[in-house]
């Protein structure tokens, strides 16, 4: 079986991009400026191995797990044909993207659902180089709980001296023989959300990844769980955080612990030692114990490299600024009906156990749309006060904009640019950005199983 052999390939622990890339469906040209990257994507029934007792029956992209690595340019037309080849209708989203409306795949907000067995042509160009993923946007729970998440790489318009090594987390709720526990569990939604049972990195538990010595690497972090936070760390000052969310910061700063939260990224830079055979863990840490979610080790290079020295910065992305001293505020409170019990007599969740601003998307299918939760002039800057009124910590995303992170009460804000902003309990916090991109965006927790009871809503931009 392909599948099988893709997935003990990956076991072996190939230098670097253990993961399969999609191949192009087209060889893009090569013309100046006609440059483009056109794949076929499906999303399929599929079997995998991740639990050590026995198959799992997954949803996979091209029918695996990992799912195929998407790379595109900067700058460039990046087509994708998508193919719905389960057996219920889905969308897929393009996290991080600031993307045209009609691409974003919401559904019924941007564009129908796609139906078993229909076609849809995504067909965009990313404005932004960096790290970002996709996944559907519908039946999320099972979709992305069952396997249907994938990196999306925007190449800088320049290459930059970095080796690219990628590292997708996703936890699974899974027995040891394979077979799956409920995906959610109510009274666990209705706190931090259901966590996995077995952790992997690219679909691997703990593996151990080879990377070239002596090497300057990219090490891309992409928190593609449903629910998990990790609080990244090497555990030594050699890593450098160089982008956070696809987005580089202007100067890169040591990497102590950084929290990422569902749905979010991180780009850490490292210079590999030269010796053969060295050992770096990586963890997640709990307070001051570290858990091992993996490590690198490294092997002789492929092609000879020159010494690296230092981390250089990655080149900024276009986002514009916003203009504070004329910008309207705006404020968003996210709270829950912690008194109420989150099911009813029958064990059915309650879909709005979530607040946004005192409201719920509690038709959690997108057929009837609510109002927006706020109409934006386009080409006017806004700041965003975002309150946290829950003793539980969510990851807030915006759909179609990069925003910058001003300020927090609960901690020293260096601004950055980002499109998830991890809320901790009781946070409150101020973001802004140019509202330059017309349409209606999805604004939501990335906790899917938050975001389906209800801290969902949407902003329009006009
Ligand atoms: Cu990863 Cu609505 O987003
Ligand atoms: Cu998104
Ligand atoms: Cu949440």
């Amino acid at each position: 079986m392909k599948r099988r052999t893709l997935i003990k390939t990956a076991a072996a622990g190939l230098i670097g991009a253990n993961l399969p890339t999609l191949t192009l469906a087209m060889s893009s040209a090569n013309k100046a400026g006609s440059e483009h990257y056109d794949y076929i994507l499906t999303a399929e029934p599929a079997k995998a191995r991740i639990a050590s007792g026995g198959d799992s029956d997954i949803l996979g992209f091209n029918g695996q797990f990992p799912a195929p690595v998407i790379r595109a340019k900067q700058g460039k037309l990046l087509r994708i044909k998508f193919i719905n080849k389960l057996d219920e209708a889905t969308t897929i989203h393009w996290h991080g993207i600031r993307i045209l409306n009609s691409m974003d795949g919401v559904p019924n907000l941007t564009q129908p659902p796609i139906p078993p067995g229909g076609t849809f042509l995504y067909e965009f160009t990313c404005p932004d180089a960096g790290t970002f993923w996709y996944h559907p946007h519908m039946n999320s729970v099972e979709q992305l709980g069952k396997g249907l998440v994938g990196a999306l790489i925007v190449e800088e318009d320049t290459p930059q001296d970095y080796h690219d090594v990628i590292l997708g987390l996703k936890d699974w709720r899974l027995k040891n023989d394979g077979s799956y526990l409920p995906l959610s569990i109510p009274r666990e939604a209705f706190r931090d959300g259901t966590l996995g049972t077995i952790a992997t990195v690219n679909g691997m538990q703990k593996p151990t990844i080879e990377v070239p010595a002596g090497e300057r690497l990219r090490l891309r972090f992409l928190n593609m769980d449903n629910t998990r936070v990790f609080n990244l760390s090497m555990r030594s000052n050699a890593a450098y955080i160089i982008a956070i969310d696809g987005s580089p910061i202007a100067a890169p700063l040591p990497l102590d612990i950084h929290p990422t939260g569902a749905g979010m990224r991180l780009d850490a830079g490292f210079i590999c030692p030269e010796e053969i055979g060295v050992e770096i863990p990586i963890f997640d840490m709990k307070g001051r114990f570290g858990v091992e979610i993996c490590r690198l080790k490294t092997v002789a290079p492929k092609t000879k490299t020159t010494k690296k020295v230092g981390i250089p910065a990655l080149p900024i992305n276009p986002i514009p600024a916003p203009d504070l001293s004329a910008a309207e505020s705006l404020s968003f409170v996210f709270e829950w009906a912690g008194a109420l019990s989150p099911s009813d007599a029958k064990g059915q969740v309650d879909h709005s156990f979530w607040l946004i601003n005192r409201r719920a998307w509690s038709d959690h299918s997108h057929q009837h749309l609510p109002e927006p939760l706020a109409t934006l002039s386009l080409g006017k800057s806004y700041i965003f006060e975002l309150h946290n009124a829950t003793p539980h910590h969510h990851p807030i995303h915006l759909h179609g904009l990069i925003f910058t992170v001003l300020e927090s009460d609960k901690k020293d804000i260096t601004p950055f640019h980002t499109d998830t902003i991890l809320l901790e309990k009781n946070e409150r916090a101020k973001i802004a950005f140019v509202a330059d991109n017309p349409g209606k965006w999805m604004f939501h927790c990335h906790v899917i199983e938050h975001m389906k009871t209800g801290l969902m809503g949407y902003i329009t931009i006009a």
